[in-house]
Order: C-alpha cells, then structure tokens, then sequence
C-alpha cells in the first residue's frame, strides 16, 4: 500500500522509486500501478490520505489489489503490510481481498477459469494472526450468504436453506414444518406459507459453548426464497430479483456459523423463517385475520406485506426459547431503498443501548446503518379495523416504520434492533460486492458478537 511518503518497507526500491518517479504510483485512493522486480509483480495501490485511512478503505484498496492480481492472472497473492498496521486495518484487508475474489457460477455449463489467486498470504512485522483469522472467517461467511442468495429459488428452497443450516459446523439445528409450525399456532408464518407446495421450514440454530456468559441473543432472519407478492401480486419486471429476498436469514446463518468457527464466548439462539411468497388456490387473501403465536390477530390486507408476518412469529419463537436480546434482519421494504439507497440499512428498535451497539458495529465493518424512529403515532397507522392489527398502512405510509412497528408488538420488553437491509442485501455497488448478493450482516453480526464477548478493540 502507497501513501505518497516512500515507498513501504521491504519492498525492493530501485523499480518501485523508479514507479513513484515516473508519477505512476500515486496515493490517490485505489490507484494501481505495477512493477517488476526481484522475480515478482509489486502492485502498488494508492491508500489515500493518511487521516482518512480507515478499515473500509482498506477494503476498497484490497478489491483493488484483487482486481488486478486477476487481470495479471496471478496465482499467488501476498500483501505487505505496513509497519504497525492496526488490527482492524489488517483484518479489513484480508475481507476486502477475499469479498473481491468472490464469484457465482455453480450454474454456468463452462464456468470458465477463475482468475482469482488461489493463495492468499499476508506479512507484517508483528502478530496480525488473530486479526487475519477474523477477517477470513467473517468474509468466507459473507461469501456462502452470498451463494445462498445468489442461487435460484428452484434450487434455494426452505428446505435446501435448512439442509444448509444443518451442516453447520458447531451449531445445534432444530427444524420445523409446515405441519409443527401451525400446530405451534404461527398462524401469521402458515398463511405466508400455504401458497406453495414446497413446505416451510423454521430453523432454529443455538450456539453455547463452554464458558460462555452474558445474555441469549437471538438472530432472527427473514428468508423467504422467492417473494412474488402473493395476490398483492409485484410487476413481472423484476420479480426475479425476488430470490435475494432470504439474504436476512441467510446472513443470519452464516454469521452464526462463523461466531462458532471464531468460538467466540456468547450464547445465541438463531431463528430463521424460511418460506416461499406465492400465488395458488390455497394462497392467503387479501383480507385473510390470521392469528400469530403471540395471539395478535392481523388482516392481511396485502400479501406482499409477507415478511413482517413470517418475522412476527420468529420473534415470539425467539422470546419463547428465551432469548433476552434481539436483533433481525430483513430485506422487508422497498421504502428504505428510496430513503437510504444502497448506502445504509435502516435500524429501528425499541432500546437505545442495543440499538447503538447495533450501529457501532455497522461502522466498524462498512456495514452502515441509519436509525429511523418508532412512535406511538405510527402505530396507529397500522390498527386494524376488523382484526387487531392490519400489516400494511393505507396508502403505504412510512412503510420501514411502519413494518418495524409491527415488529416491536412481537419483540414485546425485549431489547430489540431491526434492521431492514432491502436496500443493501444485494447490488451494493461496492468494489467488494458490485452486483448480485452481498452478504450484507454477516460482517456486522461477528462484529457485534466480537464485542458483547468482550475481544479487546482492534486498534
Ligand atoms: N421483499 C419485499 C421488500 C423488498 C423490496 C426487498 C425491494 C428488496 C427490494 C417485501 O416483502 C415487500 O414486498 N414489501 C412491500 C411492503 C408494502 C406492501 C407495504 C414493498 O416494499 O412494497
Ligand atoms: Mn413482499
Ligand atoms: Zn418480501
């Protein structure tokens, strides 16, 4: 990495000074320039000014670093770390590098060569091993989420999604049907469900190691693999896009996986509501009351409001299985990608602590969140007139806040974060995730996980 000031250390300087002299290697952020010396390739990648270096710049010069470690076609990539390099900027590099390497193609007849190196090593002139191991684990995961979105619906199942959530290494799966989850009275997850012929799952994944201590916190997460709107029915256009729609459950997954592989010291009890959103005979109506395990009842009065029904249930699941935090994750409403883009997920919650904690592992990771408020005043947007609540405000008022504040009637006196990540689940436009899934909250989760454990900060 280049920062105008010389050329780092351990670097052979004759080509290289030759590279900064010819004005070729400048610290402008990402700037690439490539020499050859002592039998290698040096790539050499501007890191911008000094003050404003930072983990998700050290990811962003890492994509770059990728990029053309695969146009050169090179086998081997080997990052020189800067003297005394921070923790959490040796960590970042080593997820920009493996997020940028990442690549779909498990359903391409020719895959073709992947031109990612398929070394990755890492030097500095002291321990970054911990670091390095973070970093790897909390990308890898984020790069599976990816794969569990990216496939089709056809392929992506609430099954298939449960038979992942089984192979979990060091994670304890229960799962439950269609038939367990009505007899448990989820009657708002049932009638998402009862429009396609490939049954629910409800996975519950716990972690609790030895020694752990601390609060249950519960992961919950949205994933359901294919969302058409149900009668609510969405525009053809870009329904297909509709897969992505299990990037909160899928995240939820992964990064619990990756919390055990860290064997980080807390306990978690993970809950992910996995069904399909779609059309048939038996499909719920708009204008269906169903009744919620936690007795609510809700009129449906549009089944393209699903998520927030599926979540409904997961969170009193959660609650009954006695978690004493909260966090969810959902790709649940089109308003947060008008408010936010694809540059912050929208965070709602019901305790300021939680939430802040929430937020502060958002900006250690780049993953960014962005509260939005709860009120007794959107509330009554989503009375009901005939049931307790309806699950969509008229006219689509404040539809993020509004599908939280559904939420929090479930999350009850827990504290609570939500985090509506429909803007961000996919086509992030990051150099490390440019389009398709992205894995969006695996990172963030590990990172919040990391500090309820305790680990000391990365400096
Ligand atoms: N899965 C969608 C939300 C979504 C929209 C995710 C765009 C990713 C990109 C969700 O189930 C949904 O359809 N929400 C509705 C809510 C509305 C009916 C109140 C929406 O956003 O239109
Ligand atoms: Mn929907
Ligand atoms: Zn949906």
């Amino acid at each position: 990495m280049f920062d105008g000031k010389g050329i780092p250390h351990d670097v052979p300087d004759g080509a290289l000074s030759a590279l900064v002299d010819a004005g070729e290697a400048r610290s402008e952020l990402r700037s690439v320039a490539v020499a050859h010396a002592a039998g290698k390739r040096w790539i050499l990648v501007g890191g911008g000014s000094r003050d404003e270096f930072d983990g998700e710049r050290a990811r962003l010069v890492a994509a770059a670093a990728l990029g053309r470690a695969r146009e050169l076609g090179a086998r081997s990539l080997c990052w020189e770390l800067p003297h005394k390099v921070p923790d959490a900027v040796a960590g970042a590099i080593v997820e920009g590098t493996l997020l940028a390497a990442y690549r779909y193609a498990d359903f391409k007849s020719d895959p073709g060569e992947d031109r990612a190196p398929a070394e990755l090593i890492v030097s500095a002139h002291h321990d970054v091993a911990r670091a390095v191991e973070l970093g790897r684990v909390g990308a890898e995961a984020a790069n599976r989420a990816r794969d569990l979105m990216n496939a089709p619906p056809n392929a992506m199942t609430p099954e298939a999604l449960a038979e992942h959530a089984r192979a979990l290494p060091g994670v304890a799966v229960e799962v439950m049907g269609r038939a367990e989850i009505e007899a448990a009275g989820m009657g708002a997850f049932a009638a998402v469900a009862q429009g396609s012929v490939n049954e629910p799952r409800l996975i519950t994944a716990r972690y609790d190691p030895p020694g752990a201590a601390g609060p249950l916190v519960g992961i919950v997460g949205k994933a359901v693999t294919f969302d058409s709107g149900g009668y609510s029915i969405k525009p053809a256009a870009r329904m297909h896009e509709m897969k992505f729609d299990m990037g909160g459950g899928a995240a939820a997954l992964e990064a619990t996986g990756a919390i055990a592989a860290l064997g980080l010291p807390i306990r978690l009890l993970t809950v992910v509501g996995a069904t399909e959103n779609l059309v048939s005979g038996g499909a719920v109506r708009p204008g269906d009351i169903v009744r919620s395990r936690a007795g609510i009842t809700i009129e449906v009065n549009n089944t393209d409001a699903e998520g927030r029904l599926v979540l409904a249930d997961c969170l009193t699941h959660a609650r009954d299985e006695g978690a004493e935090r909260l966090i969810d994750l959902a790709t649940l409403t089109g308003g947060v990608v008008s408010a936010f883009g694809n540059v912050h997920a929208a965070l709602m919650g019901n305790d300021d602590a939680w939430c802040d904690a929430v937020r502060a592992a958002g900006e250690a990771t780049g993953e960014r969140v962005w509260r939005m408020p709860l009120d007794p005043a959107y509330d009554e947007l989503i009375k009901g007139r005939y049931g307790d609540l309806i699950n969509s405000s008229e006219g689509r008022k404040a539809q993020s806040i509004t599908a939280a504040s559904l939420l929090a009637r479930f999350a009850g006196d827990v504290p609570w974060a939500h985090l509506d990540i429909a803007g961000v689940a996919d086509g992030l436009g990051k150099p490390y995730a440019q389009k398709g899934a992205s894995g969006w909250g695996v990172r963030l989760l590990v990172e919040l996980a990391r500090e309820l454990a305790g680990e000391p900060d990365p400096g």
